[in-house]
């Protein structure tokens, strides 16, 4: 089934209240993270039946180290296992697998585990799934504007095009779980001209037709990128 959006090509989600999901329901902090695993599977199917060309998604930010050392080792193992059983799905959906931030600081086990999945999945092209791990914004834009010095002179055009999203469509709705209304340090370069859609929605509660709810609000909104 293909529905249909009006025009949004790249979405982004900030994916919180996974740990308020599982209070509410007196679980450990780790059955959230799982059930929010679980919503990444169904928004990535969704997102591909929607028609995104892309969808970036909040896994792991660069301050979330600040975490107890076992909700660390619980994330980084759900990750491995979302990659190790998901791989199949991705090849027969045609989606491509892509990590920004400054992952290749991770574990070597988790490093070698997403190099083997994205060499597989690189010749894919309906939906590009760009997961963030071990990403901060601020160190992406100061990679990306030494890198732009390192060839001249810096401006908008050479930072843009050292971003790690540098070879996505540009970003046109970034989405946030949980009733917090803040961007915690993703996609600041990109979000410039995004529309920003929050809701009170815990993430593991996100489904599909939540998507399509911020899709349908985004093809309401007129964008006018400072003109008139
Ligand atoms: C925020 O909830 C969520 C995270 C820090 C991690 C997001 C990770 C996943 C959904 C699972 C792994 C991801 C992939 C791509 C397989 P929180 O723990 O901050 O919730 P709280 O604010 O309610 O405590």
């Amino acid at each position: 089934m293909t529905i249909q959006n009006q025009g949004a090509r790249h979405v982004a989600i900030i994916m919180d209240g996974n740990g308020r999901w599982a209070k509410k329901r007196l679980l450990p902090r780790v059955a959230g993270h799982k059930a929010g695993v679980e919503a990444v599977r169904t928004i990535v199917r969704a997102a591909g039946d929607m028609g995104l060309e892309a969808l970036t998604l909040y896994a792991f930010s660069s301050e979330n180290w600040k975490r107890p050392e076992d909700e660390i080792n619980d994330l980084m193992g759900l990750m491995k296992r979302f990659i190790l059983s998901d791989l199949d799905e991705f090849a027969a959906n045609d989606v491509k697998l892509k990590v920004i931030g400054d992952w290749r600081a991770l574990a070597p086990d988790v490093v070698a585990l997403i190099d083997k999945a994205l060499e597989r999945t690189s010749g894919n092209k309906r939906t590009t799934l760009a997961v963030a791990l071990n990403y901060g914004a601020q160190d992406e834009l100061v990679r990306a504007a030494t890198a732009a010095a390192s060839e001249g002179a810096i401006t908008a055009e050479a930072i843009e095009a050292h971003l790690d999203t540098a070879d996505m469509p540009p970003l046109d709705l970034l989405i946030r779980t949980s009733g917090e209304v803040r961007l915690s340090n993703f996609l600041l370069w990109q979000s410039a001209y995004a529309e920003l859609y929050f809701t009170d929605k815990l993430w593991p509660d996100f489904a599909p037709a939540d998507l399509q709810a911020a899709l349908d609000q985004f093809a309401r909104r007129e964008r006018r990128y400072g003109g008139l």
